[in-house]
């Protein structure tokens, strides 16, 4: 059976197809994949411009989802389920992706299913690695959160702590702009990183003692906080222009700063991710979304499970930022449980897992 997937959440239009294998340990294949990044759009104004991300999804859906099919050597009869993105995310974007699944799901007469975009990030995880042992411990960090879940059963995602602020992706895109690095920060910080040195400036810590109001009976040991790291970066640079007259400061200094805030960033990741797995006894951790693509976190991870003799779990590059495949993937996760969208399906801009 093949699926079609849709996401368009933010500010990639992407579509997939999906196909189940029939191989317990690996049950989904990738027939293909397409990513219609707006990055360059969005560049010019320092970060995502919800009504231009809208207007393009509009114009980039058919070519997007018609060369998904190319690539997959898939006409239409031959999709058997849809599956679309319904939040989290910018609400006139995924109104374009859920109206559109809507539509071609109503004309093939095939089922539609309902994503969160987290458990597509999930999910990339199974997708990539096929069966990993349970319990696990998942960390999604991406543009908008910073979550880590428990996984005792395939499917079932328990909270486990999160951010109280920014998400680390949010912390990297705002610290690349106050140093004029540009947008997205993620990537351009990750690259700075190798040529800086990454313990030239001790940030003062963050220590999170009080529970979440929000959640006053979650464990605040797996909370994570962001925002005052990115307040003390803003204040070491205006320090630094004022003791040096001016606004730009050499370009050394600035990959030592960008190196130091990848430190911490990835190091306390680190942490409360194998904090929580060891808690939990965790046979497995995984790493998802955007900041997953993190080179220093990939390596850094690897080296903590390799310690801990736990086995860690991250996507391809090309799976860690948002892509259709991953909806796909949880679309045929939620398929086999037979949860079927209604008719009257809606975007949900706050939806929650
Ligand atoms: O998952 P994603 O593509 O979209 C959201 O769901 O938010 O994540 C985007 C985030 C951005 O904040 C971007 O700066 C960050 O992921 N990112 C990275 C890297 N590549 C993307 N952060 C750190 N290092 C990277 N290599
Ligand atoms: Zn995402």
């Amino acid at each position: 059976m093949r699926l079609l997937a849709i996401e368009t959440s933010c500010d990639e239009t992407a579509a997939a197809i999906v196909e189940r294998t029939g191989d317990a340990g690996r049950p989904w294949a990738i027939r293909s994949s397409v990513v219609a990044s707006q990055v360059a759009i969005h560049r010019e104004w320092g970060g995502v411009v919800p009504e231009l991300a809208s207007r393009q999804h509009v114009r980039d859906i058919c070519g997007v989802v018609e060369r998904a099919l190319v690539d997959a050597e898939t006409g239409w009869p031959d999709i058997g389920a849809l599956a679309v993105t319904q939040g989290p995310g910018l609400i006139g974007s995924l109104l374009v992706g859920v109206s559109f699944a809507k539509a071609v799901a109503w004309s093939l007469g095939r089922p539609l299913v309902a994503v969160h975009h987290l458990a597509g990030h999930i999910e990339s995880i199974w997708l990539d690695h096929g069966r990993i042992p349970l319990p696990a411990v998942v960390l999604v960090v991406s543009g908008g959160h910073t979550n880590l879940y428990l996984v005792r059963a395939e499917g079932a995602y328990a909270l486990l702590g999160r951010t109280r602020d920014d998400a680390a992706g949010e912390a990297y895109d705002k610290v690349a702009k106050l140093l004029g690095l540009g947008y997205p920060g993620g990537p351009i910080i990750d690259r700075l990183w190798a040529g800086g040195n990454d313990r030239a400036i001790h940030w003062p810590g963050t220590r999170l003692t009080n529970p979440d109001r929000n959640a006053p009976e979650r464990d605040a040991r797996f909370d994570f906080s962001f925002s005052g790291l990115k307040t003390a970066v803003l204040r070491h640079v205006r320090a630094r222009q004022a003791d040096l007259g001016s606004q730009s400061l050499p370009r050394d200094e600035v990959r030592d700063i960008a190196a130091s805030f990848q430190r911490r960033v990835v190091d306390t990741l680190v942490d409360r991710t194998f904090a929580a797995a060891r808690w939990h006894g965790a046979r497995a951790v995984g790493i998802a979304g955007g900041v997953s693509a993190n080179a220093l976190l990939r390596r850094e991870a690897s080296a903590r499970g390799a310690a801990l003799e736990i086995p860690v779990f991250i996507p391809r590059v090309s799976l860690s930022t948002d892509n259709a495949a991953m909806i796909g993937a949880a679309g045929m996760r939620q398929l086999e449980r037979g949860a079927v969208a209604p008719p009257d399906l809606n975007a949900a801009a706050s939806l929650g897992l």
